[in-house]
């Protein structure tokens, strides 16, 4: 158990919970579904019709939904049972006949190894606690050749590292780490990946948004409010902290990694 300054308690919760409980807000949520990391990925993914596609983390469904435009079949894991409720709901209201979701976990996948040509995981890998087993999971299921697109939120530099991952589990207790763009090279590099490509896609998040998505109590939200009121200069120019008159924080940059693995 964490406290902050005021003793506020921060209890660690599972995504499991984190996600089920807020499931409806992310399948109609605009940075979730359309947020500027999608074109991105696409981008430096290049699928084509040829491609079977694993989607990591899924949610309710946005990105796999995106790909499976471009693929053959798609197939989307998550340990949320509420989030694949809303993305299988996402995928009969567009009539999308090849993607697929089922339960199973980033650091266990429930699937037979190197039948994937094409694998993608964004929004969701600051919640795993393994990023090695992650990792050598998604290596596992890639076919030869096979290419991993994946794109995170990142602390934008070792300095502010411990602010930002307070900040965030505060807000989300399921939150685990927001790594930086140097600890995914070393991860990656680990896991034996060759480090392709990447870009940079910074995301404005609205505050009031953002502690809304999350389901925050008024608690978390004045401690969140007090953690900014009291962030240091390096992380309000780095974060671009945004404030109004009286001193209530009103939005953030958060640095969103894309990058391809091979
Ligand atoms: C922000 S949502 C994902 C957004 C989605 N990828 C998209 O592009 O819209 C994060 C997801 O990660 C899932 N998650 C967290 N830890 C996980 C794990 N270890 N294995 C599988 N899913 C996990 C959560 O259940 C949640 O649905």
């Amino acid at each position: 158990m964490l406290t902050d300054r005021t003793g506020f308690l921060m209890t660690p919760r599972s995504s499991k919970d984190q996600f089920n409980a807020n499931a409806d807000k992310y399948a109609i949520s605009d940075v979730h579904r359309a947020g500027p990391s999608l074109p991105v990925l696409l981008q430096l993914a290049q699928p084509v019709q040829s491609d079977v596609c694993l989607d990591v983390a899924t949610g309710t469904g946005h990105t796999a939904l995106a790909v499976a435009r471009f693929v053959s079949k798609t197939i989307g894991i998550d340990i949320a049972p509420k989030m694949l409720e809303q993305a299988r709901r996402l995928v009969a209201e567009q009539a999308v006949s090849n993607c697929v979701f089922m339960e199973g976990s980033a650091e266990e996948i429930p699937l037979a190894g190197a039948q994937f040509t094409l694998v993608t995981a964004r929004h969701a890998p600051h919640h795993f606690h393994h990023v090695g087993r992650f990792l050598s999971e998604v290596r596992r299921v890639l076919a030869p050749q096979g290419r991993f697109l994946m794109a995170d939120q990142i602390s934008a530099s070792a300095e502010v590292f411990d602010w930002v991952n307070y900040w965030e589990r505060t807000r989300d207790p399921s939150h685990f780490m927001q790594r930086t763009v140097e600890q995914w090279r070393e991860e990656a590099t680990k896991a034996g990946f060759s480090w392709v490509e990447h870009s940079f896609v910074p995301y404005r998040l609205e505050f009031d948004w953002w502690v809304e998505q999350a389901g925050c109590t008024e608690p978390v939200v004045s401690s969140l409010v007090e953690h900014a009121a009291q962030a240091p200069q390096p992380v309000r120019d780095l974060l671009n902290l945004e404030f109004d008159s009286t001193g209530r924080v009103l939005a953030f940059q958060e640095p969103m990694l894309v990058v391809r693995l091979e």
